[in-house]
Order: C-alpha cells, then sequence, then structure tokens
C-alpha cells in the first residue's frame, strides 16, 4: 500500500483479538516509530512507558476509562507518551551529546554553535514554564501521527487513546517523581471481529470545507 492508500485506510481500532501477540521484532518496529518522530529543535522531550505483560496492563488499568478498559485490556501493546514537565539545563546537556555521538557536527564549533542556538531559541521564545508545558505536549501528538500510520504500514491495528485519567496515571507510573506528566496513550495489535469501526466508511469534511489555497 502507498502513503494516501495507507491514510485512508486507516482506522481506530475498536476492539483487539487479545489471543493474537506480537514479536518482538514487531514491538521494537513500533517503537523506532517513535523514536524517529521529529520534534521541534529535536528536543524529544517525551517518554514512553511500554506495556506489553498482563501485571502492567493491571496496573494501569484503574487510570483508564470506561469506553477504553477492553481495549487496554486486551491489545498486546500499550503505550503510554509523557512529556517532560520542563526543559532542564540536563536535557540540553545530554541532547547536544547524544548529537555529537550520532555525527552531527563537523567540529566544535559546529557544535557550540547549535548548543547556543538551541538555548538562545528556548530562552528568548520559549522560557515559561508555560509554553514549555503546552510546546512539549504537542511534540506528543506528532510521535502519536506517527504510530497511528506506522501501524498499518506494519500490518497491525492501532488506537489513539485520550480516554484515561492523565492524574491517575501520573500516579500509578510515578510520573511526576521522573519529570513528567502522561498527556496520551495508543494501543497496538491486531483487531477482531467485534471492531465495528473497521467495516464503518471512512468520515472526513470534504477538502474545500478544511482547505483554503491561497
Ligand atoms: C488524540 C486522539 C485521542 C483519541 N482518543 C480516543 C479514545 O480514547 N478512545 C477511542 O475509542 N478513540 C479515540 N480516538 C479516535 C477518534 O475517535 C478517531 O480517530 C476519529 O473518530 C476518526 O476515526 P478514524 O481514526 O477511525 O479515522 C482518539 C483520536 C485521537 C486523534
Amino acid at each position: 500500500m502507498n502513503i494516501t492508500e495507507l491514510a485512508s485506510n486507516r482506522f481506530t481500532t475498536k476492539a483487539y483479538d487479545a489471543s493474537r501477540s506480537l514479536t518482538e521484532q514487531q514491538i521494537a518496529d513500533v517503537l523506532s516509530l517513535l523514536q524517529n518522530s521529529p520534534s521541534t529543535l529535536n528536543l524529544q522531550g517525551w517518554h514512553f512507558h511500554v506495556i506489553t505483560t498482563e501485571a502492567g496492563r493491571e496496573k494501569i488499568a484503574p487510570a483508564i476509562f470506561d469506553l477504553n478498559k477492553t481495549k487496554v485490556a486486551d491489545a498486546p501493546l500499550a503505550i503510554v507518551f509523557s512529556s517532560i514537565n520542563g526543559i532542564s539545563e540536563q536535557h540540553l546537556d545530554d541532547l547536544v551529546a547524544q548529537e555529537e555521538q550520532d555525527g552531527r557536527f563537523r567540529d566544535a564549533q559546529a557544535r557550540q554553535k547549535n548548543d547556543a542556538g538551541r538555548r538562545g531559541y528556548i530562552n528568548n521564545v520559549a522560557h515559561s514554564p508555560e509554553f514549555q508545558h503546552k510546546w512539549m505536549e504537542r511534540q506528543l501528538y506528532i510521535a502519536l501521527g506517527f504510530l497511528l500510520l506506522g501501524a498499518p504500514a506494519l500490518g497491525l491495528h492501532a488506537t489513539p487513546i485520550e480516554g484515561f485519567d492523565t492524574h491517575k496515571m501520573d500516579n500509578i507510573l510515578g510520573l511526576e517523581a521522573q519529570g513528567l506528566h502522561s498527556v496520551v496513550m495508543a494501543t497496538v495489535g491486531y483487531n477482531s471481529d467485534a471492531d465495528f469501526n473497521a467495516q464503518l466508511p471512512k468520515s472526513r469534511f470534504p477538502l474545500d470545507k478544511i482547505i483554503t489555497t491561497l
């Protein structure tokens, strides 16, 4: 399937086949979609809790709203997307060190220029805690989009999930102590015959309602 067919054929999975598991390779492929997602200034201000065991599913279950409980209970993979509570000096140090390790800089001057440019942007445009909070949360939705399009490309079905109690999830996962808060989730696996959404036609506003060409 090409990318436009994937985009128009993908759908939100409403029921999973609990008897079908994912291989280690399939899970790794899904996680690499998250790892390779772009983020502003390459900040990657995110963390993903990956749930693949019965114990993990039971642990997060109290935070899941009723409409999603069965999906999370039956899907072989659930992911909680969290964002960092603020952009620390340590985070910026780690980031430039990673970029150096990954061969992004020709020399020390290039490294310094990159680091100073990123810090300058943050100090000038994105210094307030409120801005950083929203800014980092927005990045998670890019990773979610990568997963939603990438899962069907891998032959898998997925569900984006905002229907959970983020405060309960933060407590269950001890996120505050990790400088994180949860924002959104996704489940991945294979759908079941009970997945009514798989049979329904897609519904979207027409292009002339959502697009203005200048
Ligand atoms: C950020 C986000 C959160 C969503 N949360 C839920 C959810 O909690 N439970 C659910 O069943 N569907 C959820 N959905 C699915 C939407 O209802 C669905 O994407 C929309 O109706 C379009 O249908 P489609 O994904 O099948 O094309 C969510 C979608 C997005 C993008």
